[in-house]
């Protein structure tokens, strides 16, 4: 008889969740020289979800969302999308299975114009009218960049570059988003512009991972999320229930 014929336990330890699950993180690490940066966590994000991570400096938000895109190499753990293991797969075939990540920074050219930055996130994809019509929508989404198509991105504001990384990220049609600090450094006005965008993109049926110092924010477009502290997940739970965590709230919420 085989394995899978035994009746699963009544506990749910080890036994496949139920859901829908895009991304499932099993018991990650990271080390950098003798720095546990990433200490063992889990987390999941199901399709269509959005998810904030969201923890203070040094937290290993961006260590944890660099080991997913492949950039760094975990220690341990098992990283499972669309239900196969990325331990052995490289980064640059991690995007082209759908994972983008819109680093810290932004990282857009800044020497090439708008439009370019977006060419350069459709460079996997050959369907050439698709590409097209994907720009158009980036267009759409982002009306300052239609306006500004052949302006070169270095000369952009910082809001504007976000929106620059964000677009190229979604010319590459990922299947799975992670924006890290979107937020970072733009004033108030720009990070509402930048949140109500994101909203829209999940609204679409994008799967997102979110990792954000403006946990407030974060927690408000995620419908759940992660808290994370020296390198471990302290806390998780929908966002409502994170937003009136006392928890949350003394750590980061100023409440
Ligand atoms: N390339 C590296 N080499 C050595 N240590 C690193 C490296 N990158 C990050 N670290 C360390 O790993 C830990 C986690 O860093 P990470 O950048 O993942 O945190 P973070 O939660 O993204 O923080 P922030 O909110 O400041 O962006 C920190 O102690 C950091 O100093
Ligand atoms: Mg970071």
């Amino acid at each position: 008889m085989s394995e899978s014929k035994i009746p699963a336990p009544p506990s749910s330890a080890g036994a496949p969740r139920a859901g829908n699950p895009l991304l499932e993180v099993r018991d990650l690490q990271v080390v950098y020289g003798g720095i546990r940066a990433v200490k063992g966590i889990d987390l999941h994000i199901d399709r269509g979800e959005l998810v904030a991570l969201i923890g203070s400096n040094g937290a290993g938000k961006t260590t944890t969302l660099k080991a997913l895109a492949g950039l760094v190499h975990p220690a341990g753990g098992q990283i499972r999308y669309e239900g196969g293991e990325l331990h052995s797969i490289a980064a640059h075939r991690r995007a082209a299975m759908g994972i983008a990540l819109v680093p810290e920074g932004r990282g857009v050219f800044a020497r090439m114009t708008i439009a370019e930055n977006l060419l350069m996130g459709a460079y996997s994809r050959s369907d050439k009218i698709e590409i097209a019509t994907d720009l158009d929508r980036m267009y759409a989404l982002f009306p300052r960049l239609a306006e500004r198509k052949y302006q070169l991105a270095g000369t952009l504001s910082g809001g504007e570059q976000q929106m620059v990384a964000m677009a190229r990220a979604l010319m590459s049609r990922p299947r799975l988003l992670m924006l890290d600090e979107p937020s970072m450094g733009l004033a108030p006005l720009m990070v509402q512009k930048i949140f109500a965008t994101i909203r829209d993109i999940a609204a679409l049926g994008m799967s997102i991972l979110l990792v954000e110092q403006n946990a407030r924010l974060a927690l408000q477009v995620a419908q759940r999320g992660y808290v994370m502290e020296s390198g471990a997940i302290t806390l998780s739970g929908s966002a409502t229930e994170l937003l009136g965590s006392d928890a949350v709230q003394r750590a980061y919420l100023g409440g």
